[in-house]
């Protein structure tokens, strides 16, 4: 970081005729301690929730937005890319409270199984939580047991945060294709 600064002095002395002491306002780059931006001791969180994906009916909360020539000849459905706003609910029935949404996408992204990109942000609307989000971006392996993404950030409550999401599928409906997913998730923030 120092060196970034040492870089911008350099460069406006050689392309500067009047050189400018900056005040901290313009600096660039500076390092600063965690106590400077209000931040504690590292905590960390565990959520419990249960994912909503409603493919189905008049009110899908996930829709297939984009998919590859090859997508309908192939068994993995690779190419599809789908966009959620799904809800995230305290119990597994689609009627417990609300506590957040889920927005972003998945795409078949796995020749060889149903094996997802995940990229979303679970947005909290509930208690301490509301208004903060956590990122994930991860592989989701719909069919296997218990899949694991990599949480790689957050907002607010959860600024500088990282850990991982454990997802368990709850019930999937072969029919119609909507699936309630129970989401553990373990986060260190500030
Ligand atoms: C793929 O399937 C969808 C719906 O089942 C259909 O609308 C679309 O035309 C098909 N695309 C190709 C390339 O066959
Ligand atoms: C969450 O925050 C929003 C915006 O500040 C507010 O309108 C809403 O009532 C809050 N919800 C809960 C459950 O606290």
């Amino acid at each position: 970081m120092a060196l970034c600064t040492a870089k911008l002095i350099i460069s406006s002395l050689l392309f500067t005729s009047t050189i400018l002491f900056t005040a901290n306002s313009h600096t660039f780059s500076r390092s600063l301690l965690p106590e400077e931006l209000g931040l504690k001791k590292e905590k960390l969180s565990h959520l419990h929730f249960y994912f909503h994906d409603i493919v189905s009916g008049r009110n899908p909360t996930a829709v297939r937005v984009a998919e590859a020539k090859m997508t309908n000849t192939s068994t993995t459905a690779f190419g599809a890319v789908v966009m959620i706003d799904d809800p995230l609910t305290e119990g597994p029935e689609l009627s417990s409270k609300i506590v957040g949404r889920a927005q972003g996408l998945y795409a078949f992204a796995s020749l060889s199984e149903i094996g997802l990109l995940m990229v979303q942000n679970y947005f909290f609307t509930e208690g301490k939580c509301n208004g903060s989000t956590l990122s994930v971006l991860g592989r989701n392996a719909v069919f296997s047991g218990v899949r694991e993404m990599p949480i790689v950030g957050g907002s607010r409550l959860f600024r500088f945060a990282r850990g991982y999401a454990q997802a368990k599928t709850h019930s999937l409906d072969l029919q119609t294709g909507d699936a309630v997913v129970e989401y553990n998730v373990y986060v260190f923030h500030y």
